[in-house]
């Protein structure tokens, strides 16, 4: 099949390539590496390219005919969209805007989305089914939540047909350490708890210990990133041979806390790093849990890498090779 891939040279998509590409697809990577890099992408053909450039993005689709999309481009650190708002709505929705207008001038009805639990926002039922009614709180998972309504809009009308994954908090890195995410200033908890075991920054802060959770901080639902990429391939099947349009939460359907998070952090490194509790932040749920039954009803997703110490012992892996990608590159 030859599937068109945004952004599969970031974190989550270089790993549904890598998924993709040992089945034998065929890929054309389109990104502009603005947070990707080209060594990640081990398979298929990267186009250095923004979603921006219509023009650019109308003549490569065009050439390259895909039978599907799977759209992973985008801005995604909240803290950064609610300091520059305009920036986050023009990358994920002007320019997701640009690619489904080049999809639809040259005939392509298949798309596969890569959606966030921040749409919900605040949720007062754990765990969050799909139907629950979205009410993100900062930019970011506003500009997540009014592309769904765009897609939703457009499926009614044309045709087009998509699956929006709604991801909770993605975490670890290929079991091969080939890849893995790459950004210095990365804000996800098991990153920074690494990155400060190996000494990038003095101290790893925990933001509230007054949350109503057993021992007060906050609870996630952590999903291995090749569980993830394993999700992307059987919701393209779906979508493929239904042609049904859906949304499905991908995680795991339980959490663990900031402090359980730590506690296994020190214990995989091996290292005592220095943990600081500060106030809450504004905007943090207590708990984000995932209900993922659509997920594995409908597409018999079966998780390999549940195991939150495995997750961290690949994300730990992947840090100490990254160092020294990073090292070789400076
Ligand atoms: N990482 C998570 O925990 C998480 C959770 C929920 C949802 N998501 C979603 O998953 C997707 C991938 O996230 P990620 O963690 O891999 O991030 P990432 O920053 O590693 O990947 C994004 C990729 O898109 C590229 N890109 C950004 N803007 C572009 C543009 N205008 N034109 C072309 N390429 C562009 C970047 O260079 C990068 O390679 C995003 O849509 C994100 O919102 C991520």
């Amino acid at each position: 099949m030859k599937i068109f891939i945004t952004g599969g040279a970031g974190y989550i998509g270089s790993h549904v390539v890598k998924a993709l590409g040992e089945k034998n697809h065929e890929l054309l990577i389109y990104d502009n590496l603005s947070t990707g890099h080209d060594w990640a992408v081990l398979y298929g053909t990267l186009i250095r390219g923004d979603l921006a450039d219509l023009k650019l993005l109308n003549a490569t689709l065009e050439q390259f005919k895909p039978d599907a999309v799977i759209h992973f481009a985008a801005s995604i650190q909240v803290e950064e969209s609610v300091r520059e708002p305009l920036r986050y709505y023009r990358n994920n929705i002007a320019n997701t805007l640009n690619l489904l207008h080049a999809m639809e001038s040259n005939g392509i009805r298949d798309f596969i989305y890569s959606s966030s639990a921040a749409v919900y926002g605040i949720p007062n039922k754990m765990p969050v089914v799909e139907f629950t009614p979205l009410n993100p709180i900062n930019p970011y998972g506003a500009s997540k939540a009014i592309v769904e309504t765009m897609l939703r809009n457009i499926a009614g009308v044309k045709d087009f047909r998509y699956i929006s994954l709604r991801y909770f908090n993605v975490a670890g890195a290929d079991v091969k350490t080939r890849i893995g995410q790459a950004y210095q200033d990365a804000t996800h908890l098991i990153t920074r708890a690494l990155k400060t075991a190996h000494g990038e920054f003095p101290k790893l802060s925990i933001f509230g210990t007054d949350y109503p959770t057993a021992d007060g901080t906050c609870i996630r639902d952590y999903i291995h990133v090749d569980d993830l990429a394993d999700a992307h391939l059987l919701a393209l099947n779906y979508l493929l041979e239904t042609g049904r349009t859906e949304i499905m939460n991908c995680g795991y359907g339980y959490g663990f806390s900031v402090k359980e998070v730590i506690a296994l952090a020190k214990k995989v490194t091996g290292i005592d790093f220095t943990v600081e509790e500060t106030d809450r932040r504004p905007g943090d749920p207590p708990e984000l849990v995932s209900n993922s039954v659509k997920l594995h009803r409908l597409t018999g997703w079966q998780p390999r890498c549940d195991d939150l110490e495995f997750i961290i012992r690949t994300a730990w892996n992947w840090e100490l090779k990254y160092q020294t990608i990073r090292g070789h590159n400076a």
